[in-house]
Parts: C-alpha cells; sequence; structure tokens
C-alpha cells in the first residue's frame, strides 16, 4: 500500500504561517479499528445435530483453536473459485446495498483434523441442505459430516466442526453460498459513489489489505496463505468488470429475472488473498503497453475524467517504470496485463492488487491545466511504489505482517530509483532525504519509538497489523534499505535482491532471506569489504528502534555514538539486543574532499583523520546516506557556520539541508544551544535553493507552533521577514514579474515556499499578489489563471487575508472541481480562514459525507488544527465527538494515530497536559484502537514540548530580535 496522504507539498512553515499546517510527511493506510462487538460470541446453530463448542468463557489454558487469531497449520488452500454479484442499487428488502458470492476452496490438509477454521467476516451464510458449508472429498478421498458450524466474531472465523476426520495428504472442496453488505466503509469488497452530469453513480471495489479480504468472501486469509484464484464477476449490463487476471469470457445472461453479463477471468498466478481486487464500474479507459512486450496497461478511471485526458501521464510513466524494473529485478513482469484504476473513494493512498492496481483519485489523474509539479511528482512515486510491488511483495511476500517494514520501506526506497527513470531531471533521489529520512527520524527519536521489525507473536490482532502501518515502516524502512544500498553499492544490491526474487518466487519469506541473498552478492564481488555481515549490520537497524548521534571531536579525531532521543529525559523501557550501539557506515569529507569512509562499531574511537587543524572542517555524513544525525565539537560547527555564510556552495545541497536538520534537532534534545541551530539559518539569505529552505521551513515550524500565541512571534516574523526577502525579489526576477514558472523542478518548490512565507511575514507586494489573483478568478470562476503550483499557496493567503466571500467562493469551487488534485488544494486551503465560526462550521462539514468525504475529514481537521485560530476549536471538537468518530468513522477510513497527532501537535502548557490525559483517561475503557501508540507519543511530546519552552524561550526571544534588526 503506499502511503495514505501526502501534504508535504510546500506545506511547512509556509503552511503554518498562513494559518494552517501540514509539514510533516504523512503516512498511512487510515487506521483501521475493527470495534471487537461481541465477545466468544459462539452460535452453533446449523445442522441436525447441534454440538455446542465448549465456550470458554473462563481464561483457562488450552484455549479453543478458535480462539486464536492465527490459523492453524492443519490445512493448506491450492485454489478457489469465486463469483461474487455486487448489486450497485439498494436492496429494496434490506435497505442495503449487498452482494452474493458462491466460493469453492479447494484445500489440502497437512495434518490429520476434525476441525476447519476459515477466515469470514461480517457475511451472512445461506444454508446448503441444512448447513452453512457443504464439504466434497477430491480424489477419492470422503469427506466426514458436518456436525456443526458458527461463526466465531472476534477471531474472523468460520468454524466447521466435523465428525470425523480429515485425512492428511488428501484434499477436499469446502463450497459456501454468502450475502454481504456493499457498503461505503472502504474495506473488503465495499461502494464508492459519485456523481457524473448530476447523474449518482456507485462502483463496486475492494480493499483487502490487511485482513478484509475474508470480508468478500470466506477464505484462509493470511499472506503465507497462497493459491490460485478463478474469479467470475456478474455485474448490470453497460458495465465492466474487473479483476486480478485478464477476462477472459463476457457473456448476457439472465439470473433470477435480472439481465447481467457474467465475466470470467483468467486464473490467477499462486498469490496471497490481501492482494486480490474486484471492480464493477461504468468507468472508461486507455490503453498501452511495455515497449517490446505483450503485457497490456491500461488506465481507468470516471468516464469524464479519461475524456479530458486526465489518464496520460500514469499510463505514460507505466510502461518506461514497467520496463526501469524488469532491469532493476532482472525478471520480466510476471503477469499478462497491467490495470490502474482511480477511485472516488479510497482509504490508503494506493494498493498493489496484483495486476489491478487501486489509487486514490488524486495518486493517479493528472491535468496539466490544473496539476502542479508536485501532484505530478506524488503520481510519479506512488505509481512507482506500486509497481516495485508487483515483484517484490506480491511474487515474493513476507511469511507474516510482522516483516510488513521490509515489504512497505523497500517499495518505498525504489520508488524514488523508478520515478528517477521516469523523471530524470526531477533529482528525486535526492529529496528522499526530506521525504522520507527526515521524516523517519523525527518520529524514531522518540522513546515511544519501536524497531522496524516485530515478533511474529506479537502481531495477531487486526487492529495490531494495521497499527504497523506507520511512518517507521514506511520511511525508516526505505532509510536504512538505501543505506544498505548505499555500502553494498546499488549494483550489488540489485544482483542479491534478483536471486532472492527469482529463488522465492510465487512462495514467502522471512527478512533474513533477502539478508542472505545479499550477503551472497556481496560475497561474490571483489573489492568490496565490509566490516561485519550484512545481518549483523542491519539486524543493529532494524531489531531496535531509534539511531545514533554521532559526535566527532576534531580536536582529537574521537568519535563517539549514542542513542539519538529527542527528549534527553525520557525513559527507553524497551530493552535493545544490541545494548542501543550501531554499525555505522560513515562517509566524510575533508575541506570538500570525498575521505575513505570509516565504519564506527564501537560506543567511542578515534579515527585521526578526522583530527583537524587550522580552518580544516569536516562534514559527516555525505548525501545523509546513513540514518543518523551528526554532532560536531564547537570548534568545527563554527567553521561549518563560518563557511556556509561565505560559501555556502562548498557544501553539498543534501548536506546543507542536513546541518539545518542535524542543528535544530539537537537542540531539541539539549545537544546544542538552540541559538546555533538559529545560527545555522542564516546563511538562508542567499541561499536559493529548495532543500536548505524547506528543511529549514519545517524545523522553524516547530518554533512556530510553540511560540505564535506568545511574544516570540513578533520578532520571529521580521526575523523571516527579512530572510526571505531576498528569495521572493529572486523569484520575482527570474520569472519576469510572476509571469513565467522556473524550470527546475525543485525551483518551482521554492517560488512557492519563496511566496507562502513572504506572504505570511508581510513582505511588501506579496500579500497583494496572492489576493488580486484570487480576486480575479473570483470575477470569472471559469477561467482560473492562477498556475497550479502556486495555487495551494495563493488559496491559502487570499483566505486568510479575506472573510466569509472567499471562504464561500472557495467552497463552491472544491465541490465543483473536476479533478480531485484541485479538490485538495482548496480542502487545505479552506482551513486557512481566521474566522472562528467558518472553522466551526467547516469542521462540522467533517462529520457529513455528503460534503466531506470520510477519506478527507482526518485531514481536513487536522489541517484546522493546525491553524493557530482552529486548534482549540479542532481539539474541543474531537473531544465532543469523540465516540462518533471512533465507532462510525472508525473503518478505513479515518487514520486516528494522524488526527491524535495533528491535534496534539501544538500542545505545550500545563494545562493542555492535563487536558490531554483527562481525555485519555475518559477514553481508557474502550481504548484508542490502532492510536494506541500514537496518544502514548502525543503525551511524550506535550511533556518535551513543555520542557523545551520552559528552557529556550527566553534565549530565542532575544536571539530573533537581535537578529531581526
Ligand atoms: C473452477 O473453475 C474452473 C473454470 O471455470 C474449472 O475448470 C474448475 O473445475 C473449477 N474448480 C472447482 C474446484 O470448482
Ligand atoms: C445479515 O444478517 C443480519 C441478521 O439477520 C442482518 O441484520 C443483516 O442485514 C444481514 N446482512 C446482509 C448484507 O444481508
Ligand atoms: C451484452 O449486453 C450489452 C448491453 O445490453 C451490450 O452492449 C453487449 O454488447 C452485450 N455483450 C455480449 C457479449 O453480448
Ligand atoms: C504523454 O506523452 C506524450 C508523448 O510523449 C506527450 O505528448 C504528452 O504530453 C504526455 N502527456 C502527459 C500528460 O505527460
Ligand atoms: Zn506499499
Amino acid at each position: 500500500m503506499a502511503k495514505g496522504f501526502y501534504i508535504s507539498k510546500n506545506m511547512g512553515l509556509a503552511g503554518l504561517l498562513m494559518g494552517a499546517v501540514a509539514g510533516v510527511v504523512i503516512i498511512a493506510l487510515a487506521a483501521v479499528y475493527d470495534k471487537e462487538k461481541t465477545k466468544n460470541q459462539n452460535k452453533p446453530v446449523d445442522g441436525v445435530t447441534t454440538v455446542s463448542p465448549t465456550t470458554s468463557s473462563t481464561l483457562s489454558t488450552p484455549k479453543n483453536p478458535w480462539e486464536y487469531y492465527r490459523l492453524p497449520d492443519s490445512l493448506s488452500p491450492v485454489s478457489y473459485n469465486i463469483t461474487l454479484w455486487p448489486r450497485l442499487v439498494v436492496n429494496a428488502s434490506t435497505g442495503l446495498y449487498i452482494f452474493t458470492g458462491q466460493s469453492d476452496v479447494v484445500f489440502r490438509c497437512e495434518k490429520e483434523t476434525d476441525l476447519i477454521l476459515i477466515h469470514c467476516n461480517k457475511l451472512n451464510l445461506t444454508l446448503l441442505s441444512g448447513h452453512r458449508v457443504r464439504l466434497t472429498g477430491l480424489d477419492g478421498a470422503t469427506a466426514p459430516n458436518v456436525i456443526s458450524s458458527w461463526l466465531q466474531v472476534k477471531t474472523e472465523y468460520l468454524v466447521i466442526q466435523l465428525k470425523g476426520k480429515l485425512a492428511a495428504g488428501k484434499s477436499y472442496r469446502l463450497s459456501t453460498d454468502f450475502q454481504g453488505e456493499l457498503a461505503d466503509d472502504l474495506k473488503g469488497f465495499y461502494r464508492s459513489e459519485y456523481t457524473e452530469d448530476g447523474v449518482k453513480k456507485v462502483v463496486a471495489t475492494s480493499q483487502m489489505q490487511a485482513t478484509f479480504a475474508r470480508k468478500a468472501f470466506p477464505c484462509f486469509d493470511e499472506p503465507a496463505m497462497k493459491a490460485v484464484f478463478h474469479v467470475t464477476l456478474i455485474h448490470q449490463r453497460g458495465t465492466v468488470a474487473l479483476s486480478n487476471g485478464r477476462d477472459v469470457e463476457t457473456v448476457n445472461t439472465t439470473i433470477d429475472g435480472a439481465e447481467v453479463t457474467k465475466t470470467r477471468f483468467e486464473p490467477t498466478k499462486r498469490m496471497s488473498t490481501y492482494l486480490l481486487a474486484f471492480i464493477v464500474s461504468d468507468f472508461a479507459h486507455i490503453t498501452g503497453s511495455i515497449e517490446n512486450n505483450n503485457v497490456l496497461v491500461r488506465i481507468w478511471a470516471r468516464r469524464k475524467a479519461i475524456a479530458e485526458g486526465h489518464g496520460y501521464y500514469a499510463l505514460n510513466v507505466t510502461g518506461p517504470m514497467l520496463q526501469f524494473y524488469e532491469g532493476y529485478y532482472n525478471a520480466s513482469y510476471p503477469l499478462s496485463k497491467s490495470d490502474q484504476i482511480a477511485l472516488p473513494d479510497f482509504s490508503a493512498g494506493a494498493m498493489e492488487n496484483w495486476g489491478l492496481i487501486t489509487y486514490r483519485e488524486t495518486a493517479l489523474l493528472f491535468n496539466p491545466a490544473s496539476s502542479s509539479n508536485g501532484d505530478k511528482e506524488w503520481i510519479a512515486t506512488v505509481i512507482s511504489h506500486e509497481l516495485a510491488h508487483m515483484w517484490f511483495g506480491n511474487l515474493v511476500t513476507m511469511k507474516w505482517w510482522n516483516d510488513l517494514w521490509l515489504n512497505e520501506g523497500f517499495a518505498s526506497y525504489v520508488s524514488y530509483l523508478g520515478a528517477d527513470s521516469a523523471e530524470p531531471t526531477w533529482n528525486v533521489t535526492d529529496l528522499i532525504v526530506l521525504k522520507e529520512v527526515h521524516g523517519a527520524m523525527s518520529v524514531d527519536a522518540l522513546a515511544s519509538s519501536h524497531p522496524l521489525s516485530a515478533k511474529e507473536e506479537d502481531i495477531v490482532r487486526p487492529a495490531q497489523i494495521s497499527e504497523l502501518f506507520d511512518t517507521i515502516t514506511y520511511s525508516k524502512g526505505a532509510a536504512v534499505l538505501r543505506m544498505l544500498s548505499d555500502f553494498l553499492t546499488e549494483p550489488v544490491f540489485a544482483r542479491g535482491l534478483s536471486t532472492y526474487l527469482n529463488t522465492f518466487q510465487y512462495s514467502n519469506t522471512v527478512y533474513q532471506d533477502l539478508w542472505k541473498h545479499l550477503q551472497m552478492a556481496a560475497d561474490s564481488t571483489p573489492g568490496l569489504e565490509l566490516p561485519a555481515s550484512v545481518d549483523d549490520i542491519m539486524n543493529r537497524w532494524i531489531l531496535q528502534m531509534g539511531f545514533p548521534v554521532v559526535t566527532i571531536d576534531t580536536a582529537t579525531g574521537s568519535i563517539n555514538q549514542r542513542h539519538f532521543l529527542l527528549d534527553p529525559d525520557s525513559v527507553v523501557d524497551r530493552p535493545s539486543p544490541f545494548n542501543y550501539e550501531w554499525i555505522v557506515p560513515m562517509k566524510w569529507i575533508k575541506n570538500g574532499n570525498d575521505q575513505t569512509p570509516y565504519w564506527l562499531q564501537t560506543e567511542t574511537a578515534t579515527h585521526l583523520p578526522m583530527k583537524t587543524s587550522g580552518s580544516d572542517w569536516v562534514l559527516a555524513n555525505t548525501k545523509v546516506s546513513g540514518f543518523f544525525r551528526v554532532n560536531y565539537d564547537s570548534g568545527n560547527w563554527d567553521r561549518l557556520l563560518t563557511l556556509l555564510s561565505t560559501d555556502h556552495e562548498a557544501i553539498p545541497v543534501i548536506n546543507r539541508a542536513q546541518i539545518v536538520d542535524d542543528a535544530f534537532n539537537l537542540a531539541r534534545a539539549r545537544t546544542v544551544n538552540t541559538t546555533l541551530a538559529l545560527r545555522t539559518t542564516l546563511f538562508l539569505q542567499r541561499e536559493r535553493e529548495y532543500m536548505p529552505w524547506q528543511t529549514a521551513n519545517k524545523n522553524l515550524g516547530y518554533f512556530f507552533l510553540m511560540f505564535d500565541r506568545s511574544d516570540v512571534y513578533g520578532p520571529m516574523q521580521a526575523y523571516l521577514n527579512k530572510q526571505v526577502t531576498p528569495l521572493f525579489n529572486h523569484f520575482k526576477t527570474i520569472t519576469a514579474d510572476w509571469t513565467k514558472i522556473p524550470e527546475k523542478h525543485t525551483d518551482q518548490y521554492n517560488q512557492v515556499n519563496a511566496i507562502s512565507i513572504a506572504c505570511s511575514t508581510g513582505v511588501a507586494g506579496c500579500e497583494e499578489l496572492t489576493t488580486g489573483w484570487f480576486k480575479d478568478w473570483m470575477n470569472t470562476p471559469e477561467n482560473n489563471m492562477i498556475h497550479p503550483n502556486l495555487r495551494q499557496t495563493v488559496y491559502c493567503s487570499a483566505i486568510a487575508a479575506g472573510g466569509m466571500e472567499e471562504w464561500d467562493f472557495a467552497w463552491r469551487m472544491y465541490k465543483e472541481a473536476s479533478i480531485a488534485s484541485e479538490a485538495d488544494k482548496l480542502m487545505y486551503a479552506l482551513a486557512c480562514t481566521r474566522v472562528p465560526w467558518l472553522l466551526n462550521r467547516y469542521l462540522n462539514y467533517c462529520l457529513d459525507p455528503e460534503k466531506i468525504r470520510k477519506q478527507d475529514a482526518t485531514f481536513t481537521i487536522v489541517y484546522i488544527a493546525g491553524n493557530v485560530v482552529g486548534q482549540s476549536l479542532a481539539w474541543d471538537f474531537v473531544r465532543t465527538n469523540w465516540d462518533h468518530l471512533f465507532n462510525d468513522y472508525g473503518g478505513g477510513s479515518l487514520s486516528f494515530a494522524r488526527l491524535i497527532e495533528g491535534i496534539t501537535r501544538r500542545f505545550s502548557s500545563e494545562f493542555e497536559l492535563k487536558q490531554l490525559q483527562q481525555f485519555i483517561e475518559e477514553n481508557a475503557e474502550q481504548g484508542f484502537g490502532s492510536a494506541t501508540l500514537a496518544v502514548d507519543q502525543a503525551l511524550e511530546r506535550t511533556k518535551a514540548n513543555m520542557k523545551w519552552v520552559a528552557e529556550n524561550k527566553k534565549d530565542i526571544l532575544t536571539w530573533f530580535t537581535v537578529n531581526s534588526a
């Protein structure tokens, strides 16, 4: 799955200053919380004889097999025949949208047993000759009679108790008929709705990851339970049905008086249930192919979006990216087709269903007339991420969810390589530092972080699985794999990957299998010397949480490492098998020249080449290829700062950003003075590049969160006004007075920074510019002349400066937007108003799916909380509506972890801490589901913020006052 949402586009300080926030790259599968309404609900029903299974109301062990969340190893599926019939109109008798289905699963008995456990959730099973199931023996085996069968609600099983035993080595067929709700809950087989030309349209679509295939049909719903799937979809005439394989037969027929079409698909390859997809819609498509290959490539979307050409960018990049991956993995694309489809309602960013990838509209559809370069980059990287999974994840799959980090971290890392192959001028392989590495560090520096790799036995319940879809899994996973690939070198990494994929195709692995293949590739590479095995080095990065700060003393050449904690007083109670020590690969430069890389393997060491004299300077972690922070003796810091203010280009651009990010974070951790961090922003007066500006922007964003309600605010604004004015004027010049757009991708990003920071700090001429553009648009709504790159910032600035008229206009444009990326920009900007009642009304819209889609509700609330005026309104709103948000919006639609993080980011006072604690107590009983960890992190952050503000406020006020003069 791709990250849920992406709002790092130019929204750091810029957004903050204007009133709304975003900043960090956001994650996630919208969190999934399944309320376990029923405990041990045994329903011994059907059948002539009903033997009530022993209900274990006591906590006695051993428990019954159906009380474990994991399947026993007695049965393994071979193939399924599934027929599903979604109804796209409301069922008259139930008042629900429903689907009906039949499924036959052929399974092999591995160990003799008289019990069948198969996942099944929220399905009503039809009785077949008195039983919920029909069991048939194959190849001469005799099927024992069914004594009873029932649905075990808590563990989501259909349990079948047999009179005799299934014989090891024999195969059987289990048949079921069932009916389920085609709900709008974004999970399993669900429905999405939209309006086209005034007509309401319904799409039946699916999201199976992680544990929702069982909501579509009874199945052995674990990733290692791979099987072949024969899928048939029955659908209304005139609609099109899609699934993982190519369609092989389409016939019109009549069933129960209904005129329908029946589409049968080629059998899939051996695959996991979480990668299945079933879609019925009246969508249109465009077609292409991979060069020199007869793989069919199609892009699907709403008819209008296709007619307006919004699918072409995706189509243009898909072929080349697939070709890139075929070369990179040295393995051809495993399937006969690649469909990609944009859905109006979708909880994550995208989902890598094998052969039928599903996307949010914003992650697939591109309109040159209204999409920004950030939208384009997002589309390219998400497509690249999903295509990478077609091999890594789908062809070879993790054995269990505890290794999710490998799947997602890997796809996140290589997505930058794939995107780079399609858009080589963008330099995205550097941007990964801002988008993944820095974001991962900010979470992983907390004592409440967690190791990348979890123990298999610790990840059991669906809520535990969904909690894994977080920043650590995606971004830290990407960062450490990037580090691994860097020290092995990319060709060695790719070679190991290729033998790994070929060895384990169509089956499952654990992360040690990848280490083994990378080790083999390393061993067969002359001249590649590692200080330890891949396993030894990497396990330190994945089995213990956190990362080190490496301190280099250039006066002596001594180096040490220690666990970096954002709050040095926080208590680390999680034990580490490596005592929080790492094997650190360190590339470094001295006076601008590359030096032999150094491996730090102990707590302290001395590396004499790092000893310097005179004006020599040392800079470690070049390209930020390692996942660690660097601190220096004050002499070296001073020399680096002097260099930045005299000849900043002597330091590579990534490392200019790194110096800023390291300094600010070291200051947060009280390792260096806050004024040292602030001094790293002085050179911005002369900086024109995006990465350093964006990093400073993000880090100063924290200062704004802490101080935008205090007397530090004024001098801070004045300082930034002074720093950004040359940048603003630079862009004014190179864009010929804002009439052109800069050539370079990152310059386009920095133009947005220039305008947003300038406008929000009151640089002369800025607000007039944005409000003028916005007024022009209000005068001719059908003709929006604001350049797509600038829209979000301009909308936000103008709405912040305006009132109800601007807001209502933007709301109307939001509802009428013909492409989701435009709607998203407006959705963000609407949170920028400073008028409290408008913000409150907007908050209430979040509970009305007709106004704000469920998939967008969390983000909207978080945007509002980012606005200094909206902060307390959003907090009150969430507390007041918690039960409703938690229970009714709790499905795949709302990421609670995101919500908690977003509404508590500013918390820095005793009063806010008390409120948070009270909120936690009040809701302790029902718990926080997949946001449990986020709640702990919010507490930890709030306490750290309080301390930080108390210790630093005075110095910061003085520094800004002096330096803004
Ligand atoms: C599944 O369907 C395929 C194709 O329709 C058929 O050949 C096969 O016999 C069926 N298998 C089972 C177990 O019903
Ligand atoms: C399943 O059965 C329950 C209980 O009879 C009923 O409330 C529910 O609406 C049914 N669901 C569907 C999709 O038919
Ligand atoms: C089935 O019916 C639809 C609509 O009535 C028609 O467009 C289509 O061509 C028919 N397909 C076949 C295979 O006959
Ligand atoms: C897709 O590629 C074609 C041919 O290179 C090009 O003309 C077109 O502008 C591209 N479309 C988009 C949206 O990138
Ligand atoms: Zn993914």
